[in-house]
């Protein structure tokens, strides 16, 4: 009887231990997998990839303020200021052209431009490629996504993959849209009508999913002098396209100050000042767009609602940071 009980509490004892241990080690050895995006989000964080390893994509599109720059101009490698404002890179996925002259065409032939502009990462993509394959902890993640060693296209696609990750629809107006809780408030509700209205035309441009439509136009921040970027037409040398600019998407954009090509607005109530009367910040514009109201004339309660609807493009994930 009694070496029955001991058999039998040995055995409960041992299997009790090995489901235990099963459960621990099966805790212990779950891979983490890998894909294209998580090496293309490691590459993004990266320094690796400047010529003095201090800058990584994210030192200019910073994470907690959508992918974007908090000031009007970025530094690269030895603190060299850039010319155009750091946009955000998210809500990519759909876009038609990227940079703001539209320079490329691809995310994947984007990604060249930042490693090799001297004012920014200032590295010959040749050489970046070098440093990737040499470095072990790249080969072996590379191993396992691609079955080779990395190459161009195998880094350029796997940033890019990344980037298509970032798309952001947690926001109170797709909820609004959806019928969901926590949709817009009455003053969104009034600043949306505005939005999408003939008074200030913003939706004309500005459309719906991304709030772009992808076109090139000229608002009014070109006037040869001071404000001299000529922007799509350095790329087209069309003299229609002289002062164009990509349309930007307007998610998260409460979080990406300050605006504009040139960062040259600090708030959105800056913008939205701007755009009730051109020609008060911006007297001798050369080729203004043709639709844009020569003054809207939006009272202070207008402007305000206004401004509300832009925040309800904000995704929940900047929101819970700020509350930190
Ligand atoms: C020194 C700051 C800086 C660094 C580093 C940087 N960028 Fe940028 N990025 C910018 C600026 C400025 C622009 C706009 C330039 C223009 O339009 O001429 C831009 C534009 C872009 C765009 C186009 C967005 C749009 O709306 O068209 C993408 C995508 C992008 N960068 C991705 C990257 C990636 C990927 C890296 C790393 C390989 C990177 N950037 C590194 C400053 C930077
Ligand atoms: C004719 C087309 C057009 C219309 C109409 C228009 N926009 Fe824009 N919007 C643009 C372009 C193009 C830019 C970028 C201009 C530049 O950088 O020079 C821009 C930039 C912006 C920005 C800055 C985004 C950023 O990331 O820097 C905001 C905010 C904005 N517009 C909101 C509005 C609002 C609000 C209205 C209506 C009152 C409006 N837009 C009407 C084309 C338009």
């Amino acid at each position: 009887m009694k070496s029955r009980y001991v058999y039998i509490s040995i055995v409960m004892v041992l299997s009790v231990g090995v489901i235990f241990l099963s459960g621990f080690t099966a805790k212990k050895v779950k891979k983490v997998i890998v894909t294209k995006e998580t090496i293309g989000e490691k590459l993004f964080f990266d320094s690796i990839l400047s010529s003095d390893y201090t800058i990584s994509c994210a030192s200019c599109h910073k994470p907690a303020y959508g992918f974007a720059d908090t000031s009007a101009f970025s530094k690269g490698v030895g603190g060299k200021l850039g010319n155009r404002n750091t946009p955000s890179v998210m809500n990519m996925s759909m876009r038609e052209s990227f940079f703001w002259d539209g320079r490329a065409a691809s995310l994947e032939a984007q990604v060249v431009g930042p490693i090799e502009n001297p004012v920014e990462m200032n590295l010959k993509f040749s050489k970046a490629v070098e440093r990737i394959k040499r470095n072990k902890v790249y080969q072996g993640l590379f191993q396992q996504v691609y079955k080779k060693s990395p190459d161009s296209s195998s880094i350029v696609e796997a940033i890019a993959a990344y980037e298509r990750t970032l798309e952001t629809d947690h926001t109170p107006n797709d909820r609004w849209l959806n019928d969901e809780p926590g949709g817009l408030s009455e003053s969104q509700i009034r600043g949306r009508d505005l939005f999408m209205g003939k008074r200030t035309r913003c939706f004309d441009c500005h459309f719906t999913p991304d709030f772009t439509a992808d076109e090139f136009r000229n608002i009014g921040l070109f006037n040869g002098n001071d404000a001299n970027d000529s922007g799509r037409y350095l790329i087209t040398k069309d003299p229609k396209d002289i002062g164009k600019f990509k349309t930007p998407g307007l998610r998260n954009v409460a979080v990406t100050a300050p605006y504009m090509h040139n960062g040259s607005f600090k708030t959105l109530r800056e913008v939205i000042d701007y755009y009730d009367e051109p020609a008060k910040f911006m007297k001798h514009s050369i080729n203004r767009d043709t639709i844009l109201p020569i003054k809207i004339g939006l009272s202070e309660l207008e402007k305000q609602d206004l401004e509300a609807f832009l925040h309800s493009l904000t995704d929940d994930r900047f929101i819970t940071k700020k509350k930190k």
